[in-house]
């Protein structure tokens, strides 16, 4: 390892500037109560947890009136953003607040502030597995169910699942490449739904890790009873 290698430091990114349609409810997902507590405090205790991390940036909705609530709102190494219209304009813009603090080949992990039942240990073995990479990669999980490619309602093809992995978070990219990774993708109007498409479209192959099945993003209302078996299983683990 060479000592710019050593001297890399560490950042997390949380967009959290979504509003969670599908929940079908008016508080947005990241504020809905999980265990006595908003998902976004969860996800940010754990991110806290570890220490490696520099600071954690939140991408916040223009029109957030939850977060100053949130206990972890004036912990020394959190900030805020302005978040955007889409996930990668959120997490350009938390980008964009560390360039006079982050250094170029600085790593940075992308967490959707949603995946609150991330462990400590998922993210130190990202971090342990791809610290001296060029490019970085993601946490993921390969799909155990069979795939079908379908039209209007009738199966025409039976996918290889052998090749198909479930997209998670974090997903640790260096400060530089990824802001030109997404800077680039916003320019092109092309849409990326997590900061490995964005590296992809420039012909880069970011590295696969596999997490845990727990990691869940909260998406439907079913999803928090089974985020809050998660945490409390946790806890005995
Ligand atoms: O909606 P979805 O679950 O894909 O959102 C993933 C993450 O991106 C969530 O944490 C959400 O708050 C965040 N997001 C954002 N800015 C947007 C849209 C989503 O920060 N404009």
């Amino acid at each position: 390892m060479t000592d710019t290698c050593r001297n890399n430091r560490f950042w997390a990114i949380v967009p959290a500037a979504g509003v969670g349609k599908r929940m079908g409810v008016d508080v947005p997902k990241q504020y809905l109560q999980v265990l006595g507590k908003p998902v976004l405090q969860h996800t940010l205790e754990r991110l806290l947890a570890i220490d490696v991390l520099a600071g954690v940036v939140v991408a916040l909705g223009s029109e957030d009136g939850y977060w100053s609530d949130l206990p972890c709102a004036t912990h020394p190494k959190i900030r805020v953003a302005p978040g955007g219209k889409e996930r990668a304009d959120s997490v350009l813009s938390a980008l964009t607040s560390l360039e006079n603090v982050a250094e170029p080949d600085d790593w940075v992990l992308v967490h959707d502030a949603a995946r609150l039942c991330i462990t400590i240990s998922d993210v130190q073995k990202l971090i342990d597995r791809l610290r001296n990479d060029e490019v970085g990669g993601i946490l993921a999980l390969p799909v155990t169910d069979t795939l079908k490619g379908a039209e209007a309602g009738e199966i025409v093809e039976t996918i290889d699942r052998s090749r198909i992995w479930r997209a998670l978070t974090p997903q640790m990219f260096r400060f530089r490449m990824l802001k030109h990774a997404l800077t680039d993708a916003a320019e092109r109007k092309l849409i990326v739904t997590d900061e490995a498409s964005a590296l992809e479209l420039r012909g880069l192959r970011p590295k696969i890790v596999e997490g845990r099945p727990d990691n869940i993003k909260i998406t439907r209302p079913e999803d928090l009873p089974l985020a809050a078996f998660y945490l409390e299983r946790q806890c005995y683990e």
